[in-house]
């Protein structure tokens, strides 16, 4: 059972690596756990030399993560760096900072951090001459200038019996910077209940065959897991199996049927509906039963159109309730979607232009105009969570004040 703490549902990588301080780590991570994070452990190999991988595992939510090659999943440094709510290195040797800094990523905990996007939270930890040293000191305010968290090293012994500056802050310290951190923002969001739809739906033709899009559902997730991260009570509409994050609730659909059918029950009650899906605009009637053969010869195959959902939540739409459509075009990109939002009654329409490279369908990286009622705003080419950002910031300055919960 997860513990009910304020950080209840925050999945957050503790990385370890190998100075003396690396046992207070152990109690960085049960104070994360008690407070009810989802705690995942990182070690580096010299990390191993100061404390056992047993502890750290027994201690923290799932068992300990020490490589980039050894690990069930064949990707571990983008499985945590994605799923991170927060990054956590206590301690940070100079060795990680300067990895770090430099963007190398030898390791497991050097390439996560690499690979994040979610804040880090640095807790350096060395003797006073190595954390007086130019070098470290550089790379240091290179860390801060990218908006990384550092919890200064305090004054005390350090290892060998020496005194000085350069002592690992106090785990207490350091989970009141994780809360800081991760404090709710006052979103407009805060406890709003916000539908998302996510991935193409897949159409059958018979018992086996389907047509679907290319929709991966990428940024429907990230739309999900960041109105989520705002306090939003997230209800996801899905075609896609990415692992949700806590406080969103899925439901599983392939249909545009039966993606209807969940988002009309989901919006009845709903603040904000994000269309992110592609949903099919035909699908093959009637729909074959068993598999076709191929002796029978070449079928042909007959569509019908869909229903629009959003079209139809736009036509039923409540006061107070926003309602957002994407629009995947390959031209005319801001007209079309501006005669989107006018037809189907929309406060916002995300528009990508899918021709252009790293942009929509399957990639990890978007690059969108956001159309409203007021104007446009283009967001150049960036990671789908900081689109989603963007999006939700958006969705934010539509939603009527007057509207807002108590
Ligand atoms: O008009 P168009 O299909 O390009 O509009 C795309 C938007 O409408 C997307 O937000 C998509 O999720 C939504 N849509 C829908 N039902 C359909 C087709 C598209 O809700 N049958």
């Amino acid at each position: 059972m997860p513990n009910a703490g304020d950080l209840s549902g925050r999945f957050i990588v503790v990385g370890v690596s190998g100075g003396i301080a690396a046992y207070k780590a152990v109690e960085v991570c049960r104070l994360l756990v008690d407070a009810g994070a989802h705690v995942a452990p990182i070690m580096t190999p010299d990390a191993e030399r100061f404390i056992g991988k047993t502890t750290l595992s027994a201690l923290c939510s799932e068992p300990v993560h020490t490589s980039l090659w050894d690990d069930a999943s064949p990707i571990p440094h983008t499985r945590l760096g994605q799923r991170a709510d927060l990054i956590v290195v206590a301690p940070a040797t100079a060795r990680v900072i300067a990895a770090y800094a430099a963007g190398m990523s030898d390791d497991l905990l050097t390439a996560t951090l690499i690979a994040t996007v979610a804040p880090v939270v640095v807790c350096p930890a060395m003797h006073t001459e190595m954390w007086e040293h130019p070098a470290v000191r550089h790379n240091v305010a290179t860390l801060r200038s990218r908006g990384v968290h550092i919890v200064e090293p305090e004054d005390g012994r350090l290892a060998g019996g020496d005194m000085g500056r350069g002592r690992l802050a106090a785990p207490e310290t350091i989970l009141a910077e994780a809360r800081r951190v991760l404090a709710p923002t006052q979103s407009k969001l805060a406890a709003r209940h916000v539908v998302v739809s996510a991935g193409g739906t897949r159409e059958p033709i018979d018992a086996v065959r389907v047509i679907t899009n290319r929709s991966s559902g990428k940024q429907g997730h990230a739309i999900a897991n960041e109105a989520a991260r705002r306090g939003a009570k997230v209800t996801l509409v899905t075609t896609a199996d990415f692992l949700p994050v806590p406080g969103v609730s899925v439901v599983r659909v392939e249909t545009a049927a039966e993606m209807k059918s969940a988002i009309d029950t989901a919006a009845a009650s709903a603040d904000v509906v994000i269309m992110t899906a592609a949903v099919a605009d035909f699908r093959p009637v009637p729909i074959a039963e068993g598999k076709w053969k191929k002796h029978d010869g070449v079928p042909s195959v007959v569509l019908e159109p869909t229903p629009d959902i959003l079209a139809g939540l736009g036509a039923a739409k409540r006061p107070g309730q926003v309602l957002v459509g994407f629009a995947a075009e390959t031209s005319n990109l801001v007209d079309n979607a501006k005669s989107k939002l006018a037809h189907k009654n929309l406060d916002i329409v995300v528009a990508n232009d899918v021709s252009q490279p790293k942009v929509g369908f399957g990639h990890d990286t978007n690059a969108v105009t956001i159309v409203t009622k007021l104007g446009t705003s283009a967001i150049p080419l960036a990671d789908k969570r900081t689109v989603a950002a963007h999006v939700l910031d958006s969705v934010e300055a539509s939603l009527h004040p007057t509207q807002e919960h108590p």
